[in-house]
């Protein structure tokens, strides 16, 4: 059995499944339970002001027979008040020193505030601090949350401020709502972050109910934007976890965050960088016990792969991800279909035919029976007829030799410009 404990940023935690701050985070008796369920770490249900909510808050999407593929909240931070909180976070860590609980602050933008509620929640024991630079929706308009977080130099300011008190490790948690994530990310380090966190919320509207005409979710008839969350965001998630990755400057460890439901998820955040991570939608869909199973299959995974540590996962798959420019434009592959497990449904053929580049025949083979076959001199290797195709191992997506040097973009951008001086040189010569 390999070791599941992490080192996040200083931060011990026997496994790297923590709870996100969110609704499940909300209470003692929660994040006990949760730790009980085997949840290594909880961030706990952001801390701060005003304790007020709105009723109703939540919405989901659901898709193609899949509930809650994606979920949408409106909700503000903790309804309850600080003191109440700060108890029970010092009752559970009592509990559970071997746990780690992280407390999500957020406040306005003075130093004083910073200084006295990170005073305040160290004081019982937290592990560490997450600022909530993030959550779009409410205290956003009132210049916390995202309005923060979208304000790199404000992000610095603010780290600072926390770091000038803060005993225990900073992570700064941010929005994905801003077009470069890595230029918030650097200026959380700026200013001292211990790590970073992300992603929280994308900006939503859940949907509209077309027999009301109400927006979902609506608060007596009205409703506002939201946060986005969710299996659907995963994959955002993950390119922003990338990003801060490979980003040299950035260089602190990551908390991956967004649409986490499986132990596969957690294998694909930390191969991407992230040295932990965090779940909110899947234990509000699915229960505290969703960790079990995560263990299990992770614990598994290693020891397929011979590895000890689960540490050891982390940033393996960031060398692999690179910019646009520098993938090799000659490389190839192309579409195959097997004959064997193929159903005859013609999902490719007709994805090829209507959105691709018509390399898929319909024949007939020797003894009478209808095939498809792709002409592979015409397949551009799209993978939409792979992507489509509703049966396992009908169709494989072979790389070929294709005869020519590996070159990228940004080498055939270099040769084109040698060219055109060597030309133009020439001539002029
Ligand atoms: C109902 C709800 C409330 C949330 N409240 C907070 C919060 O108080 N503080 C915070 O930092 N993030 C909050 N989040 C964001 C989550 O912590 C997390 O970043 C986001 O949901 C993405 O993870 P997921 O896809 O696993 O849900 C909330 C999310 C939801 C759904
Ligand atoms: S990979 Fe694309 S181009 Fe090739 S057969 Fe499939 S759909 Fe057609
Ligand atoms: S989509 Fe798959 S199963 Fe359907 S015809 Fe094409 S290869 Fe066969």
């Amino acid at each position: 059995m390999a070791d599941l404990s992490i080192d996040f940023a200083g931060i011990k935690s026997p496994n790297p499944f923590w709870l996100a701050s969110a609704p499940p985070t909300n209470t003692g008796y929660q994040v006990q339970r949760a730790f009980e369920a085997g949840w290594g770490g909880a961030v706990w249900k952001t801390l701060g002001e005003p304790v007020i909510n709105t009723s109703s808050r939540f919405a989901a999407v659901h898709f193609g027979g899949q509930r809650v593929a994606g979920f949408n909240n409106i909700e503000l931070i903790t309804d309850r008040p600080l003191e109440v909180n700060l108890k029970e976070i010092y009752e559970t860590k009592k509990r559970f020193p071997n746990n780690t609980i992280i407390a999500s602050l957020m406040v306005e933008p003075k130093q004083e505030k910073w200084h006295e509620i990170v005073k305040r929640v160290e004081a019982v024991g937290v592990d560490g601090l997450e600022l909530n630079f993030g959550c779009p929706h409410g205290m956003a308009e009132r210049g916390m949350g995202a309005a923060s977080g979208q304000q790199p130099d404000l992000v610095q300011a603010q780290t600072a401020w926390v770091k000038e008190v803060a005993t225990t490790p900073v992570i700064v948690k941010m929005t994905p709502n801003i077009t470069d994530i890595t230029v918030v990310a650097r200026h959380a380090v700026k200013g001292g972050a211990d790590a970073i966190s992300l992603i929280n919320t994308i900006n939503s509207l859940a949907g509209v109910d077309i027999h009301s005409w109400n927006t979902i979710p609506n608060v007596g008839g009205q409703g506002a934007h939201g946060g986005y969350c969710g299996p659907a965001v995963k994959p955002i998630a993950l390119s922003m976890v990338a990003e801060c990755a490979r980003d040299r400057a950035v260089g602190v460890p990551i908390s991956g965050i967004g649409g986490i439901s499986t132990w596969q998820d957690v294998v694909e955040f930390m191969l991407m960088g992230s040295t932990g991570i965090q779940v909110c939608t899947a234990v509000m869909h699915h229960g505290f016990r969703i960790v079990e199973e995560m263990i299990d299959g992770l614990n598994n995974y290693l020891d397929e792969k011979g590895l000890a540590s689960v540490m050891e996962l982390v940033g393996k798959s960031v060398p692999k991800y690179s910019n646009w420019g520098d993938l090799d434009l000659n490389y190839k592959v192309v579409a195959r279909i097997n004959e064997d497990n193929c159903i005859n449904c013609n999902k490719c053929h007709i994805a090829c035919e209507d959105a691709s580049h018509q390399c898929i025949d319909m024949l007939t083979n020797a003894e009478g029976k209808a095939i498809l076959q792709v002409r592979e001199e015409d397949c551009v290797g799209c993978n939409l007829c792979s992507i489509v195709c509703p049966a396992d191992g009908a169709i494989d997506m072979v790389a070929l030799d294709s005869g020519v040097a590996p070159m990228t973009w940004n080498q055939r951008n270099q040769v084109i410009s040698g060219l055109n001086g060597s030309y133009s040189e020439a001539e002029v010569g």
